[in-house]
């Protein structure tokens, strides 16, 4: 099945002159060959750009979101993403700067869970639990690639083939992510998944953003909403403890629009645990239906992100584990907390927890999630 992979991707290559198609000169699409990796294998990058001079440059390396530039309220358009300027930067890279997440975004305690009576042993690549799909996850994979255009969007469709047992994870999963992205500045990112097998699953986006457009600053002035009444507190490794309180009273209540460093510092024992905030948030539309999560906005810049989404909860990661050891783009160190993630998920843990809401896709289902991350100033 990865030979598959690497053949699409080959066909593709044969075709890896530069090519942009273009739609009555709004939405266009460019793809171009972006370096290969140590197998051999090409790797490609395609720049989408809508109507307003917005611009998504995704790679098929680890389907990652390279960058997102946007105006400010100015008209200035700049990238408001972290990365890399080339694919190595990403092939190096342990902190999942704009990846594609999978099998599993998040933690699975002690890299275990059970299922119908068989247990299964994933890797323990963060201290002592399991954290975003393993060794080798999606974020490190080659994904077969194609681009589209259409009447009111243009996009690429990712497809990765994950065999049964890979990172210890039953059945041969296929992941379809599609990224696209619209005149009104939206950037929409579908998933899709088969399996033949039971296993759980967890596919989310894990792009860093700086609304400043400029990572030498923190995001600490940045306003976060979450639209969420509970969260999903932790222990001192990160793993839920099951419990679901409200936010109400607590630093993580961000109902209204917050400063991120308003309260990230305060003596609170969950802000102890997480370094900051890196916790997931129940929100309140647990209906599968797309709806809005959450609001950044970046009152220097005026830059608003709004993100919209089906699944049941969203990781607020303030980028507490950021030291300045990463150079990305343009050789800027990335420093603490100069990049937050929101990434759209299920509970961390939920294979082991049987009142979260399941992650177990089945044979014959069709695992789906939308998120949707548009951008407009204020
Ligand atoms: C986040 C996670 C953090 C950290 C980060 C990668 O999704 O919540 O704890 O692991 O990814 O450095």
């Amino acid at each position: 099945m990865i030979i598959n992979v690497s053949k699409l991707t080959f066909t593709s290559l044969l075709i890896a002159l530069l090519t942009t198609v273009s739609l009555a000169g709004q939405l266009t699409i460019t793809q171009q060959p972006w370096g290969q990796l140590e197998d051999g294998q090409q790797v490609v990058i395609y720049t989408l750009t809508n109507a307003n001079g917005v611009k998504a440059r995704i790679t098929n390396f680890g389907a990652h979101l390279v960058s997102m530039e946007v105006p400010d309220r100015d008209g200035k358009i700049q990238d408001v993403t972290l990365g890399f300027d080339d694919v190595e930067g990403y092939v190096n890279c342990d902190s999942y700067l704009g990846a594609t997440v999978g099998r599993y975004g998040n933690r699975i305690a002690k890299g275990q869970f059970a299922l119908y009576g068989t247990k299964y042993t994933l890797a323990a690549n963060n201290g002592v639990n399991h954290l975003h799909g393993g060794i080798k996850g999606f974020n490190k994979v080659l994904w077969a690639s194609k681009s589209f255009l259409k009447s009111d969007s243009v996009g690429v469709v990712l497809t990765c083939l994950s065999p049964d047992m890979e990172e210890g994870y039953p059945g041969d999963l296929t992941s379809v992510v599609t990224y696209s992205l619209d005149n009104d500045n939206a950037l929409k990112i579908e998933y899709e998944a088969y399996t033949d097998k039971p296993t759980p699953i967890n596919l989310t986006h894990h792009s860093y953003f700086n609304l400043t457009g400029d990572a030498r600053n923190t995001i600490l002035d940045h306003e976060l909403m979450l639209a969420a009444d509970h969260y999903t507190p932790v222990d001192e490794t990160l793993i839920p403890t099951g419990e679901i309180p409200v936010v109400e009273g607590t630093p993580m209540d961000f109902r209204a629009p917050e400063k991120i460093g308003a309260r990230i510092n305060d003596d609170f024992q969950q802000l102890k645990f997480g370094l900051g905030y890196d916790h997931n948030w129940v929100l309140r539309n647990q209906s599968g239906s797309l709806m809005l999560a959450a609001t950044v906005y970046d009152p220097q810049s005026g830059r608003l992100m709004e993100i919209m989404t089906t699944e049941p909860g969203i990781q607020f990661y303030a980028g507490n584990f950021l030291d300045g050891s990463i150079i990305g783009k343009n050789n800027q160190p990335y420093n603490y907390r100069c990049g937050f993630c929101l990434e759209t998920q299920h509970y961390p843990d939920s294979p082991n927890r049987k009142d979260f809401p399941s992650v177990i896709l089945h044979p014959a289902q069709k695992y789906t999630h939308t998120c949707i991350y548009r951008f407009s100033v204020k």
